[in-house]
């Protein structure tokens, strides 16, 4: 009988391409989305150009194209979202796509069958473009491996290490408000440790230039250094948060966290480490403040504070749509060209 395998071993790959060339196909072009790593400053910059087509301001009609038309977009959530879920299916509709919203709490997954069985009977119903959230690290990676060459694969958020859209419309958010990035300094604050959206928001920051990249948390929470090679890992938020142009707050991931054990509770760590309008007096005066969402108000962010003229959270949200909008339609168009 076969041994138990961990989750990592099980999504291991002999395939040694790494996972950032999986993602283009054969002439280079963007084909699936696992992480912003190996997407260069000018890819970038052409997605968060495509993604401003798509904004219109408040109040008036979105913007509808016939892009995705034929085409069937599935989203495979196997871990709660509320954004990130919602803004891929607006996206998907918007540029007339049929959508599916597979329920995993009633899928055949509850019976046993494998994620990639899953896949393979999706896949028969012509679905060309999967959009996939899970737990575990490597699945999206493992299933762009598995997939018909037909299709797309879109990483909503892998474990800690991977939301590469939420990096993205984090990007387009910061150039809304900043412009060039080069002169920016941006700190990231919270619980770095099981953060995607810090891994996602550093390669997409490191890549477009940042003039200074810092991340600040309880020593409980700091990230390994070597996974963020240009930042600068800091333990005090006053310090942090000096003179920043943009301060994006962190959720504690308790759902990553094994044991608490030495986690500050949160009456000491919002005392320490709460984004408050007293503490943002220490940021530059214009600074924006940033939240990916879901937020505990009164632990990682001051409720008034998220509630503020300084915070984006929203826009952030709004971004969402349209950063997923211009990916659908790079990648729709890399499968309509192939
Ligand atoms: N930011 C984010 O991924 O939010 P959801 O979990 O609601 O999708």
């Amino acid at each position: 009988m076969r041994g138990a395998m961990s989750v990592t071993e099980l999504f291991k790959s002999d395939d040694s391409t790494d996972d950032t060339e999986l993602q283009f196909d054969a002439a280079g072009r963007l084909k699936h989305l696992l992480t912003l790593r190996g997407l260069d400053r000018s890819l970038i910059t052409e997605l968060l150009d495509q993604s401003e087509k798509y904004l219109t301001p408040m109040g008036q009609p979105v913007v509808r194209a016939t892009t995705l038309q034929g085409k069937t977009v599935a989203n495979l959530f196997f871990e709660p979202s509320t954004r990130t879920r919602a803004s891929f299916d607006l996206a998907a509709r918007r540029l007339g796509a049929d959508v599916l919203n597979l329920d995993v709490k009633t899928s055949s997954r509850k019976k046993g069958e494998s994620i990639l069985d899953t896949l393979y009977t999706l896949q028969a119903m012509q679905v060309d473009i999967f959009v996939i959230r899970d737990a575990s690290a490597g699945v999206p990676a493992y299933i762009v491996r598995h997939v018909g060459p037909h299709a797309s694969i879109l990483n909503a958020g892998e474990a800690d290490v991977s939301h590469p859209t939420q990096g993205l419309l984090d990007l387009l958010t910061i150039r809304r408000h900043k412009g060039d990035f080069a002169d920016l300094t941006v700190a990231i604050v919270g619980d770095i440790a099981h953060s995607r959206v810090a891994r996602s928001a550093a390669e997409g920051l490191v890549t477009m230039g940042v003039g200074e990249l810092r991340l600040v948390s309880p020593e409980a929470l700091a990230p390994d250094p070597d996974a963020f090679p240009s930042a600068r890992i800091l333990h005090n938020l006053d310090t942090g948060i000096r003179d920043a142009d943009v301060v994006m707050a962190l959720r504690i991931q308790r759902e990553r966290i094994g044991s608490l054990d030495g986690i500050p509770g949160i009456d000491e760590y919002y005392k320490n480490f709460g984004i408050s309008s007293e503490r943002m007096q220490n940021a530059a005066p214009d600074a924006i403040v940033m939240h990916p969402g879901p937020m505990n108000r009164g632990v990682e962010i001051e409720s008034s504070l998220a509630d503020g003229s300084q915070s984006v959270i929203t826009e952030q949200v709004t971004n969402g749509v349209a950063v997923r909008m211009a990916l659908l339609s790079t990648v729709a168009n890399t499968l309509e060209t192939q």
